[in-house]
């Protein structure tokens, strides 16, 4: 099954701090083809930030948006898409990036998330001072559900380029 989906995009999951964004952006600018950001498109479809969107129309109406513009993007076949951590929980997401797109979970660990993500105030899901927290009970909630991705690399501590050299294999 996995090689039907061999010419659709390349998804990539895992929670806020795992590398989504650094690492598709390199391996998109290693396999030439384009990189695309769903939090980026989110904003731009919906003309302000995350952050807006969370505040004045709450996640529900955020992930619904997700969902349309994901929807969108990966009728692409050639692209590397870093989705946004909670996009692969919402069940109708879920569902169309199984069928329609390789997807790949960069496994981390709190700590490799904590050391990635505390310098960011950008993310309304840990905008308190508990993140490790946070994180733990994200991974408790979300591991068991990111497992079902075709695709595991664990990226625990690891460089950026050991994760990317890691999915190039399992992609050739
Ligand atoms: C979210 C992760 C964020 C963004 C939104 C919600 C989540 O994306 O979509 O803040 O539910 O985990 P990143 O994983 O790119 O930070």
């Amino acid at each position: 099954n996995k090689d039907i989906k061999k010419n659709g995009p390349i998804i990539l999951i895992g929670l806020m701090g795992a590398g989504k964004t650094t690492i598709g952006k390199k391996l998109a600018q290693y396999l030439s083809i384009p990189f695309i950001d769903s939090d980026h498109e989110i904003e731009k479809t919906a003309g302000c930030t995350i952050t807006d969107i969370f505040e004045q129309y709450g996640e529900a109406e955020f992930r619904r948006v997700e969902h349309e513009v994901i929807r969108r993007l990966i009728k692409q076949s050639s692209v590397v898409i870093a989705t946004g951590g909670g996009a692969f929980m919402h069940a109708k997401t879920r569902q169309l990036l199984k069928e329609q797109a390789t997807t790949i979970w960069l496994h981390c660990n709190v700590d490799t998330l904590l050391e990635r993500i505390s310098h960011h105030t950008h993310r309304p899901l840990l905008n308190s001072s508990n993140k490790r927290e946070i994180l733990s009970d994200l991974i408790t909630t979300r591991y068991p559900v990111y497992a079902e991705a075709d695709y595991i690399i664990p990226c625990h501590d690891n460089k950026i380029e050991t994760t990317l050299t890691q999915i190039l294999s399992i992609l050739e």
